[in-house]
């Protein structure tokens, strides 16, 4: 008979993988039980403490749907996403942060200098800037810059009875330098959902759901790694404690109020009717 204990259980979970055949899962998995038997070994988990985070996991599954996974907003807020973001950002790239859960594929396409703002209310913004590649510091014409950002209201279109559908969303493809441009208004902060395990889990460490607004961008091109980002306006009163980590310095932004719409270096399909004085964001991102 095959007794295990404390001290083996680790060998005999990787001796139970032997016959994994991707090196890479057996990596993993091997690497993940020595941790998570080192971390129960060294808080010395009880019983009791076992089964609160077994019961928080059961309810993750039962709250969660095809429009709500409670597992990744645990990955979120225990900083797990955003590890893996960062880990996998470098080579002069922007760095890479949240998708979040609000993401449509196929939104609008819009020209270079469009317009979200419509009907939305809000302090208006003109957001611009270039596409690079990274390698070489060359525009890239032809990229794809995917956009969606709360309303003023801090809702996203499909949170939102009220919102048209698609509203602050598109996508743009950029021009023959790289370039995009479009105004939108200004996105406000909001709570990521609090009504679950992962609420529980904030309040009982005394945080707070907050995110500090930001727009979200998923920029692809042929033969580049596509990126997914977010920029953060630098004067949120929750950009100092995202509950999610999604904050870099790389991504924040100071917006510049100003009154002439000229200053922006491309055509403005709203320049006429754009609110004056408006913010002017100019972010060039390398993908
Ligand atoms: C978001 O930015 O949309 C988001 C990210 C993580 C959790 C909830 C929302
Ligand atoms: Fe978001």
């Amino acid at each position: 008979m095959k007794s295990v204990n404390q001290d083996t259980i680790t060998d005999a979970f990787v001796a139970y993988c032997e016959k994994t055949t991707s090196p890479r899962l057996k990596l993993v998995l091997s690497k993940l039980a020595a941790h998570l038997h080192a971390f129960t070994k060294e808080v010395a988990l009880t019983h009791e403490e076992w089964r609160t985070a077994m019961t928080l996991l059961d309810r993750a599954g039962q709250i969660s749907s095809p429009e709500r996974s409670e597992f990744i907003l645990f990955s979120d807020v225990l900083g797990l996403t955003s590890l893996v973001d960062m880990i996998n950002s470098g080579d002069g790239r922007t760095e890479y942060s949240n998708l979040g859960p609000f993401y449509i594929a196929g939104a609008q396409w819009l020209e270079v200098g469009g317009d979200l703002i419509g009907g939305n209310g809000g302090d208006p913004v003109v957001f611009y800037g270039q596409v690079f590649d990274a390698a070489g510091r060359t525009p890239v014409p032809g990229a794809v810059l995917e956009l969606w950002q709360t309303a003023s209201n801090g809702l996203y279109s499909n949170q939102d009875p009220k919102q048209p559908a698609g509203n602050l969303r598109c996508r743009m493809k950029t021009g023959a330098n790289g370039e995009y441009a479009f105004s939108t208004v200004r996105p406000a902060p909001y709570t990521v959902p609090e009504d679950g395990p992962v609420g529980d889990l904030l309040r009982a460490t005394g945080r707070r759901p907050w995110r500090p607004a930001h727009f979200h961008f998923l920029i692809s091109a042929a033969g580049l790694r596509p990126l997914t980002t977010e920029i953060f306006p630098d004067d949120d009163p929750y950009i100092d404690e995202d509950p999610v980590f999604g904050v870099r310095e790389q991504l924040v932004v100071r917006l510049v109020k100003e009154t002439d719409s000229s200053v922006i270096p491309f055509p403005l399909a709203a320049a006429n009717r754009l609110k004056r004085p408006f913010y002017r964001i100019h972010y060039d991102f390398l993908i």
